[in-house]
């Protein structure tokens, strides 16, 4: 007679190991990189569900998850984080604190839909992000396919202050990999004026103003020089639910749909809340 032995669940999560974190702005803006479990395979704009041992009494077993979205690029040894801070969050506080050797759960599965595969042609790809809704776009400017499918990409990033503009500089290194003026780059400041310094595709000192109103005046189009098309305008839009729910409905109005069963779309989104 055989013996049912039941044997313990396999964990869906694997232990990781922080190798790194930078303060991006006080108080509110880091990124952390990670040790990456050789079997945790993503798509550029794909997020992992990442855990944490809040109790102090469980130090080994994570019980809080929450979803990020991965900064770097599938090629790359470690993983990479962008994330704010939320004062008064069970997560992103504890997050904030980890340091080199602490480590950090990973789900071995990764989750979402905002990836290129959602596009099945276009010529222009807007990336529309609010403050760390950038963090979707940074793996997929890194991938050569986001360079070799699109004649532009324009890159938009809203913050309310300049020194928000994380990444600014990768996104204008990573540009020199591409045809010249194929990736442009469109930082927004809400609260204070928007320097020219930030960006080649400024040309003078804006005022303050968020990616909605700049919609609105035809300012956006005006900055990057390129007309919203949805016969070949692809668009999508991450971060902050009230600019994504402003955004659509604009863009809707101008001829843009998200995908259906069968149909492809011209407008991808993704909530961060
Ligand atoms: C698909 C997906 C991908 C995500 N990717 C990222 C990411 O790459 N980086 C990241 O920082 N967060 C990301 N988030 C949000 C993240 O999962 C957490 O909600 C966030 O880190 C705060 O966690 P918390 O427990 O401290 O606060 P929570 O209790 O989770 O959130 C409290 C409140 O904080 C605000 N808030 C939450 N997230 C943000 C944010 N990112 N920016 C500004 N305000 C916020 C909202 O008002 C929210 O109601 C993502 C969420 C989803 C659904
Ligand atoms: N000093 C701080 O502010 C501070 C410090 C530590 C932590 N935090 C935490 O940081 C979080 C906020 O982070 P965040 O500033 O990166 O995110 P955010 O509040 O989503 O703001 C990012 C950008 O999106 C703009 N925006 C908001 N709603 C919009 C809409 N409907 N349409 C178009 N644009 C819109 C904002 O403009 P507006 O500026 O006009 O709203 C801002 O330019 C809060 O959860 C807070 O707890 C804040």
């Amino acid at each position: 007679m055989t013996e049912n032995v039941i044997s313990p669940a396999e964990p869906k999560y694997t232990r990781q190991t922080v190798l790194s974190s930078r303060i991006w702005s006080s108080e509110k803006l880091f990124s952390v990189r990670v040790t990456r479990d050789p079997a945790f395979e993503f798509i550029p704009g794909q997020f992992a569900r990442l855990g944490l041992a809040i109790l102090p009494s469980e130090p080994d077993i994570p019980t809080e998850w929450r979803a990020y979205s991965m900064v770097s690029h599938p090629e790359e040894d470690a993983l990479e984080f962008f994330s704010v801070v939320v004062p008064d969050g069970k997560f992103s506080p504890a997050l904030a604190r980890l340091q080199a050797g602490d480590p950090l759960w990973i789900d071995k599965t990764s989750f979402g839909f905002l990836t290129l595969e959602r596009f099945i042609d276009g010529e222009d790809l807007w990336l529309i992000a609010t403050g760390t809704g950038l963090s979707a776009y940074l793996s997929m400017l890194q991938d050569p396919q986001t360079r070799l499918r699109f004649k532009r990409i324009i890159v938009v990033h809203g913050v309310q202050y300049a020194h928000e503009l994380a990444y600014r500089e990768d996104i204008l290194r990573i540009g020199t990999k591409y045809a010249p003026n194929q990736l442009l780059y469109i930082p927004i400041t809400s609260q204070e004026h928007t320097a020219p310094e930030l960006s080649p595709a400024l040309t003078s000192l804006t005022a303050p103003s968020r990616i909605t109103t700049l919609l609105d005046d035809g300012e956006l189009e005006h900055r990057v020089g390129i007309a919203l098309d949805p016969s070949r305008s692809r668009i999508m839009l991450c971060g902050n639910p009230a600019m994504v729910a402003d955004m659509r409905s604009r863009l809707t109005s101008m001829g843009f749909a998200p995908g259906r069963r069968g149909v492809a779309g011209n407008m991808a989104v993704e909530n961060y809340w």
